[in-house]
């Protein structure tokens, strides 16, 4: 997501702070900005897109002089990417300015309690209370002013804070977001990720959640969140720069796929208010069900995937009938749409081209258009009426991992929400399919956790030439994932198909030693599964079972196992896929793939 760096030392600050921006490059990012205090004032240069235009507008930071600044590289949330949104962002009096990661959560009634006081906001971003309520709560002391700031803040932050009345000073905090402190020789540095900072420096503070640290040229104190000293070790970095850049992971997909418990938070957390799902940020008003009696999710590649996930889980609750589409298909069949019809495109990169041609095509047939998107000012975010943004991150590895799992998250929302609004359930029911809804990330962490054994499974059968991937419902639609991740990386044919439909013409593939991986985690299905399975086995075929921790059925019908922890059946696509990621992962690592560059591929496929 965004980065953040800070330095207080003897050189000149600006220079070495687009440095440690550059080695933050790899994370994705839609603008950059600098701010360091001289002779006792704030000056500041933003740039939107690369750093390279904050390099041209500084002089590759000659321009800026000060031995202290802070600054930030950004990946938009709240508000469109351009120079105003971008970090840093300084108090009305220009005394402050700070640099944050993270989502501030109760930004919205900050932000009216301070317009109230008078305050007056230039961005869009939740970031910019935090400037303001420093200012509000200074009274010549900045720690104390630091201290009641953090205080009122929800959310997740990493945070940098310089004000221009202590020249040699920063403070940093943060809570549910990386942050770690530099420790050098006459000057430190605080950064949210050790890439921006070994080549400066090796030794490195780690801070706690709600603690945060005052960072002077000579001295680093720590404090917990009531201002009281804590003692914290200096850790010794044994990373070099290429592996610190993908979080000590071999692969960007690696890194991303580990990520997703925490990504997947990011897309519920702001949405549940209260213990209720709230979508207010998309945009959607009140009674948008009102008029409509049918959906359409238009999508390609793994976001179609998705949206079959959204299909079931859709019909069932809402009861509203779901059609799925490939984008490419939809906007050529000419298809029955009108102001009834709600139609959702779902997209990773937001720039899809055929996925923007099916969007325009349902807008001119005056269908109401709902965008699930990641990349915040994307083409398909500005063209749609509505927005639920998935809140990802950005996504580096070709094959999509975190991106696709947050639309499947965001559906989950979507379907209580939808159902809520038609009436479909009642409050209880709600409130309990909520919380199933919240165990996600906590089921996606135990998916990773309760499978130790992938790599080995993937020595077994990397040498396959064909797989195929079964399941029914919910599971059915995971296995178009999980066959795409396979082929996709690992280059190794592979079909998913509903299992009861094998028998129709595809069994005939089915042959000694073929691999097909069975989803059973539907527990209603499960019988039917075991006639798939058994009609396979038959043949010849070994069987690598995906079940869910409890269930039994199918162990003595496989000849692997991989678990699934035990959640709401509906929602638990996200958990079952995660596994398969990794299966297709360590597949391709023993064929020697090009993981993260995968050979034919784009990342974001811009032509029809
Ligand atoms: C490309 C990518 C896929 C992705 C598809 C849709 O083909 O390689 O991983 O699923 O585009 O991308 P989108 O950005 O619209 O989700």
């Amino acid at each position: 997501m965004c980065g953040i760096v800070g330095y207080v030392g003897n050189e000149n600050a600006a220079p070495i702070l687009i440095e440690c921006l550059k080695k933050l490059e790899y994370r994705g990012y839609d603008s950059a900005g600098i701010a360091v205090i001289d002779k006792n004032e704030i000056n500041m240069v933003k740039a939107t897109g690369k750093i390279k235009n904050l390099c041209d507008k500084t002089n590759d930071g000659c321009s800026l002089s000060g031995n202290i600044g802070i600054a930030h590289t950004r990946w938009a949330t709240h508000g469109a990417p351009n120079d105003i949104n971008a970090h840093p962002h300084v108090s009305n009096n220009k005394k402050f300015a700070v640099v944050h990661n993270g989502i501030i959560e109760n930004y919205m009634d900050l932000k009216k309690e301070l317009v109230d006081k008078g305050y007056k906001f230039n961005s869009e971003t939740d970031t910019e209370v935090v400037v303001h309520l420093l200012d509000m709560y200074y009274d010549k002391d900045f720690k104390k002013s630091v201290m009641k700031t953090v205080s009122r803040l929800e959310g997740s932050y990493a945070l940098g804070v310089i004000c221009k009345d202590y020249p040699n000073t920063i403070y940093a905090a943060m809570l549910n977001s990386p942050l770690i402190i530099g420790v050098g020789v006459s000057e430190n540095y605080f950064a949210s990720d050790v890439t921006a900072l070994v080549q400066h420096t090796k030794n490195v503070i780690y801070i706690e959640e709600g603690e945060f640290a005052e960072i002077t040229r000579e001295k680093i104190n720590v404090f917990d969140c009531t201002g009281e000293p804590v003692a914290r070790e200096i850790t010794r970095i044994v990373w070099d720069v290429e592996a610190a850049e993908k979080g000590g992971y071999e692969h960007f997909m690696l890194k991303e796929i580990m990520e997703q418990p925490r990504a997947i938070k990011s897309a519920i957390e702001p949405r549940i208010k209260k213990g209720k799902i709230t979508l207010d940020d998309s945009g959607m008003p009140d009674d948008i069900m009102k008029d409509i009696n049918r959906i359409v999710i238009t999508a390609c590649g793994s976001a179609y995937h998705a949206a079959c996930t959204g299909k079931y889980m859709i019909e069932q609750l809402a009861r509203i009938p779901v059609e799925v589409d490939l984008a490419s298909e939809f906007r050529y069949r000419n298809p029955i749409i009108n102001k009834s019809t709600l139609v959702i495109v779902i997209s990773q990169s937001g720039e899809t081209a055929d996925t923007i041609a099916a969007l325009k095509e349902a807008k001119q047939l005056g269908a109401p258009v709902l965008a699930i998107v990641n990349v915040v000012g994307s083409a398909i975010s500005k063209l749609a009426d509505y927005v639920i943004y998935t809140w990802a991150g950005p996504e580096i590895a070709v094959a999509t991992t975190k991106g696709y799992t947050t639309q499947v998250t965001v559906l989950c929302l979507l379907s209580v929400f939808l159902a809520q609004k038609v009436g479909s359930i009642d409050k209880k029911t709600a409130s309990s399919l909520t919380e199933d809804i919240q165990q996600i990330p906590k089921l996606a962490q135990r998916a990773i956790d309760l499978n130790p054994q992938i790599p080995y499974l993937a020595r077994k059968y990397h040498n396959e030439r064909s797989m195929f991937f079964i399941g029914r419902n919910t599971d059915y639609a995971v296995c178009l994932e999980g066959s795409l991740k396979l082929k996709e990386i690992s280059y190794i044919h592979s079909e998913a198909y509903a299992a009861g439909e094998l028998k129709h013409g595809t069994i005939a593939l089915i042959d000694n030693d073929r691999l097909v991986v069975a989803l059973a985690c539907n527990e209603r299905l499960l019988d039917k599964l075991v006639s798939n399975i058994r009609e396979v086995k038959a043949r010849g075929a070994k069987v690598l079972g995906i079940i869910t921790e409890r269930s039994t059925k199918i162990i003595p019908e496989s000849d692997d196992i991989i678990y699934i922890p035990e959640g709401n059946t509906l929602f638990n696509a996200v958990a079952q896929v995660i596994p398969l990621q990794l299966f297709a992962y360590y597949v391709a690592l023993e064929n020697d793939c090009d993981i993260d560059k995968p050979k034919n591929l784009a990342k974001s496929v811009t032509v029809e």
